[in-house]
C-alpha cells in the first residue's frame, strides 16, 4: 500500500512542500530512497529503523521505497526522518488515511524514537496553514516557532512513539499538547543612549543616521565610546513591525539560530569579528548556503568594529547588498536569495596606534603606516557611508557629571517622525539613504543660500560630485529632523560637517 505524508524542505528562508511517498512491497529486505536526497536524507533509513523498532512498532520485512516529490529539487537536513517514519506506519495500514491527510509534519528522529527540532520551522509552519493544514505535528522545541502562524494548530510531542499513537487511535485525550499562543516577548537592549556622556555631535550624528537609515563610520581614538554609541543604535531605530519582526525570525530560523524562541521583537545588532571570512558575511557552507551577517543583520544594524582590519576581499563583497538590499548566493545545484537590508555602522581608530588627532595623546605612526592603515579601505564602500564623524575622547567632566544623557526613547520618537515625513514624501519603504537620484533631485534641492554654501564647500575643501549627492542626502534627513519642507542653509552646513574626509576617499 502507498501513503503520501505532507512535508517540507527549506530553500532560503523559504519553505517548500514535499510530498513523503512510502511504499512497501513484498521481496528482499531493503530500503531506497529516491527524489535527489543529499547524504543526510539518505542516512535517515538508519535513525527511522530504530526509532520505529524503540518506539512499540515492528519496522516491516520488505523492500521499502520512499520517493521525495517533485523529485527536482535537492532535499538536504534531517528533517524527513518523521514523515517517512509515519509513512512507513500507513503504508502498513496502520494509520487511518484520513487522520494522516490532516497533518503536516517535519522532525529529526533519534534512534531511541525522540523528536528533535529542524531548522525553518516558521517558513514550514506558513506554508502548512496556506496548503490548509489543519494541524501540524513538530518537536516540542519546535513549537512556539510554528505557533506564531495563526489559525494552524501546532501539536508537539517528546517521541516519535506520541505521535505515532495520537494518529493510529485517533485518541483525543491523549493527543500531543496544541500549543498555545507564543508569549510575545518584547525587545530587549543591554544599552541605552542615557548611559553615553557628552559626545554630543557623535549622539547628534547616530540620531541623523537612524532617521535617514544612512549609513555612518565614526572615527576616533580608543576608549572614546565608538562601540558604545554603535550598540545603542537599534534603539533608537523605530520598533519592528509584524512583517518585518517575521522576517527577522524566518531569517533566524533558516540559520538554526532560533530553535526554541517564538517572534523575533528585538531589531537584530550583528558586530561580527574581523576575522570574518567572506562566507561568514555573506553565506555560505555545504549544501543549501545558510545565511551570513549580512542576513542576519537584515532590518537592524551590521557593525563592523575596527574596519581596517576586515580583509578587502571581506569588504569589498559589501558594495552589492548595500545597493541592493539582498544577498544572492549561486551553487551548482541552487541559486539562493537572502534579505539583507542593513544599516552599516563602521568604526575605527585614526590611525595603527590609535592617538594621531587625539589631543594630550601622542602618535607613534609613520606618515606611510596612516595612509597604510586608511587605504585598507575602498573608495566605493566609503562613498556608500553617508555620515563621516569623528569622536574626541569623552570629557573628564561628562563622565564624572551625573546626569544622564537623553534616552534611547526620546531620540527614537524624533527619528519615527522623520521617518513618517519620509514615508508620505518617497513612498513605499524608502528612507532618504535609498531614495533615486531622480527623488534626490525632487525633493532635497536646496534654497539658494544652501545652494551657495554647498558651492562655496565644493570649491573650498574640494568636495567631489558623489560627495555632493551624500551632503544632500543627509541635509534632507536634517532637515526632516525639523520638520521643514525645505532644505536650507542650517540643514547643509551640519551636512558638511559629516562629510569626512574627502581626500581619504580620494586617496583610498
Ligand atoms: N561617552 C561615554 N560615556 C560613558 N562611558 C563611556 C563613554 N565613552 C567610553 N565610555 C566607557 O569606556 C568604555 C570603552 O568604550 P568603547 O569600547 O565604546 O570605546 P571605543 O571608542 O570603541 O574604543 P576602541 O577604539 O578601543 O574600540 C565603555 O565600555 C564605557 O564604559
Ligand atoms: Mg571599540
Ligand atoms: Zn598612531
Amino acid at each position: 500500500m502507498l501513503a503520501v505524508v505532507s512535508s517540507a524542505t527549506s530553500l532560503g528562508i523559504d519553505a517548500i512542500p514535499i510530498q513523503v511517498e512510502v511504499d512497501i512491497m513484498g521481496g528482499l529486505p531493503g530500503f531506497a530512497t529516491v527524489g535527489l536526497p543529499e547524504s543526510t536524507v539518505k542516512e535517515a533509513r538508519v535513525r527511522v529503523q530504530s526509532a520505529i523498532n524503540n518506539s512499540d512498532y515492528l519496522f516491516p520485512d520488505g523492500k521499502i521505497s520512499v520517493n521525495l516529490a517533485p523529485a527536482h529539487i535537492r532535499k538536504e537536513g534531517t528533517g524527513f526522518d518523521f514523515p517517512i517514519a509515519l509513512g512507513i506506519l500507513a503504508a502498513q495500514g496502520l494509520i487511518p488515511i484520513e487522520r494522516l491527510n490532516k497533518v503536516f509534519v517535519l522532525g529529526e528522529l533519534s534512534l531511541s524514537g525522540q523528536l528533535r527540532p529542524v531548522r525553518g520551522m516558521l517558513a514550514a509552519a506558513q506554508l502548512a496553514f496556506e496548503q490548509g493544514f489543519e494541524c501540524m505535528i513538530v518537536a516540542k522545541e519546535n513549537g512556539a516557532g510554528a505557533a506564531l502562524v495563526e489559525g494552524l494548530e501546532v501539536r508537539t510531542v517528546e517521541t516519535f512513539r506520541d505521535a505515532a499513537h495520537y494518529l493510529v487511535t485517533g485518541e483525543t485525550e491523549k493527543a500531543p499538547k496544541a500549543v498555545p499562543d507564543v508569549s510575545q516577548k518584547t525587545e530587549e537592549h543591554e544599552l541605552d543612549l542615557s548611559d553615553v556622556r557628552g559626545q554630543y555631535q557623535a549622539r547628534r550624528a547616530l540620531e541623523v543616521a537612524a532617521a535617514g537609515g544612512h549609513n555612518i563610520i565614526m572615527t576616533g581614538g580608543p576608549g572614546s565610546g565608538k562601540t558604545m554609541m554603535a550598540r545603542c543604535l537599534p534603539t533608537i531605530l523605530p520598533k519592528l513591525d509584524t512583517k518585518e519582526a517575521l522576517e527577522v525570525t524566518r531569517i533566524h530560523s533558516a540559520a538554526g539560530l532560533t530553535l526554541g524562541a517564538g517572534l523575533i521583537q528585538t531589531r537584530p545588532f550583528r558586530a561580527p569579528h574581523h576575522s570574518m571570512t567572506r562566507a561568514g558575511l555573506v553565506g555560505g557552507g555545504n549544501g543549501i548556503p545558510r545565511p551570513g551577517e549580512l542576513s542576519l543583520a537584515s532590518n537592524g544594524v551590521l557593525f563592523l568594529d575596527e574596519l581596517p582590519e576586515f580583509s578587502r576581499n571581506v569588504l569589498e563583497v559589501l558594495r552589492q547588498p548595500l545597493e541592493s538590499g539582498e544577498v544572492i548566493l549561486s551553487r551548482a545545484n541552487a541559486t539562493l536569495k537572502y534579505p539583507a537590508k542593513i544599516m552599516l555602522m563602521a568604526a575605527m581608530n585614526p590611525c595603527p596606534c590609535g592617538n594621531f588627532g587625539v589631543p594630550r595623546k601622542k602618535c607613534r605612526c609613520s606618515p606611510i603606516e596612516i595612509s597604510r592603515y586608511k587605504s585598507r579601505l575602498s573608495g566605493p564602500l566609503l562613498d556608500r557611508i553617508d555620515l563621516h564623524v569623528e569622536v574626541p575622547p569623552v570629557e573628564l567632566v561628562a563622565l564624572q557629571s551625573s546626569t544622564l544623557g537623553e534616552s534611547s526613547a526620546n531620540v527614537r520618537e524624533r527619528v519615527c517622525v522623520a521617518r513618517a515625513l519620509q514615508k508620505s514624501r518617497l513612498g513605499s519603504s524608502k528612507l532618504n539613504a535609498t531614495m533615486t537620484k531622480a527623488q534626490l533631485v525632487e525633493t532635497a534641492t536646496p534654497a539658494p543660500g544652501a545652494q551657495r554654501l554647498i558651492a562655496n564647500a565644493m570649491e573650498r575643501l574640494g568636495l567631489s560630485a558623489r560627495g555632493y549627492d551624500r551632503v544632500l542626502r543627509v541635509a534632507r534627513t536634517i532637515a526632516d529632523l525639523a520638520n521643514s519642507p525645505v532644505v536650507d542653509t542650517p540643514h547643509v552646513g551640519e551636512a558638511l560637517q559629516y562629510r569626512g574626509d574627502e581626500k581619504m576617499l580620494l586617496a583610498a
